[in-house]
């Protein structure tokens, strides 16, 4: 298959360009070849690579960041989804579309399945689903691939700012009061080369299995990797204390059982995960 992957050069891409390239001819684009925004430039290259799949990983994700530049969220994981959806759409070929857990509000009482109704609370979030709902109403064959709390080794993360921040300090203020899922990147990539097999239509959740809260998965990296000369105090704090200026949901886990039936297997809990990432 050829297939031609934006936001190639984030953190995502990096693990996934290799996963992929094993298997089929891999382009890579990312804010210096090509800029999602430009519906001109989008619709020149996709209809001159005439790709078989585009993977659209590319987006504007600082959280906090968008609030401030609501602008340039929207231009870039709103129009710019429109605008890769629309000329996949033309060129024929099948699209997957990176988007979050944070187009939900966190007051569920039990995991997202794919079909509850999104209500983001942020600006990040609000930009996305408008992502979404472009990739949908252009009506190409396209699969919007929700997941969350990313981490890998070639992106700013939060296992890395935890390791910096114990070689640092003696206490660490962690919030207790949002849980999702950590997913390491890697899984995520093996994740997304069997769903390009495979085939499946609309909207799907992977991310690692199992959910802790930010303070839980902070414990759980300073047990597995613990700094070497001293002991560092975590206190658990909440969301209010923290003041971010993005509203985060309590709640963000997702139910990834279409994921499960469409592949035949149930993604590593996060704490393997994040013991391979690790080590
Ligand atoms: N990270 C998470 O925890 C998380 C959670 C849920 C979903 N996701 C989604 O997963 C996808 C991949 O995330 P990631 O963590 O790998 O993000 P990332 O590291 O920020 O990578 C995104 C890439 O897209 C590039 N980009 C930004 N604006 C662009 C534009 N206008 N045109 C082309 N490229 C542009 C970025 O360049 P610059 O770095 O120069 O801006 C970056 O290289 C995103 O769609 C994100 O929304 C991420």
């Amino acid at each position: 298959m050829k297939i031609l992957l934006l936001g190639a050069r984030g953190m995502l891409g990096r693990d996934l360009q290799p996963v992929l390239s094993a298997q089929h001819e891999v382009i890579g684009r990312d804010i210096q070849d090509l800029d999602i925004a430009d519906p001109g430039q989008v619709g020149a290259e996709i209809g001159k690579l005439r790709p078989d799949a585009v993977l659209n990983l590319a987006a504007f994700t600082d959280v906090d960041g968008c609030e401030f530049q609501r602008e340039r969220a929207f231009s870039v994981n709103a129009q710019g989804a429109e605008n890769v959806a629309r000329a996949s759409e033309a060129a024929g070929a099948k699209l997957i579309h990176l988007s979050t857990d944070y187009v939900f509000d966190g007051n569920s009482p039990i995991p997202y399945k794919e079909e509850a109704s999104p209500h983001p609370l942020n600006a990040y979030g609000e930009s996305k689903l408008e992502g979404e709902r472009a990739v949908q109403a252009a009506g190409g064959n396209h699969l919007i691939l929700r997941t969350a709390w990313l981490y890998g080794r070639h992106g700013k993360n939060f296992v890395d700012t935890i390791l910096r921040l114990a070689s640092q300090q003696e206490e660490l203020r962690v919030v207790n009061d949002q849980k999702g899922s950590p997913t390491f990147t890697r899984d995520l990539s093996r994740a997304i080369a069997q769903l390009l097999e495979r085939d499946p239509r609309g909207i799907i959740h992977v991310t690692n299995s199992g959910s802790c809260t930010w303070f839980e998965f902070t414990e759980k990296i300073l047990t597995l990797k613990p700094p070497l000369d001293r002991r560092v105090r975590i206190v658990p704090i909440s969301s209010s204390e923290l003041n971010r200026p993005a509203r985060r949901p309590a709640f963000s886990t997702l139910d990834c059982s279409r994921f499960e039936r469409v592949t035949g297997r149930r993604m590593r809990n996060w704490e393997e995960g994040l013991q391979e990432y690790l080590s």
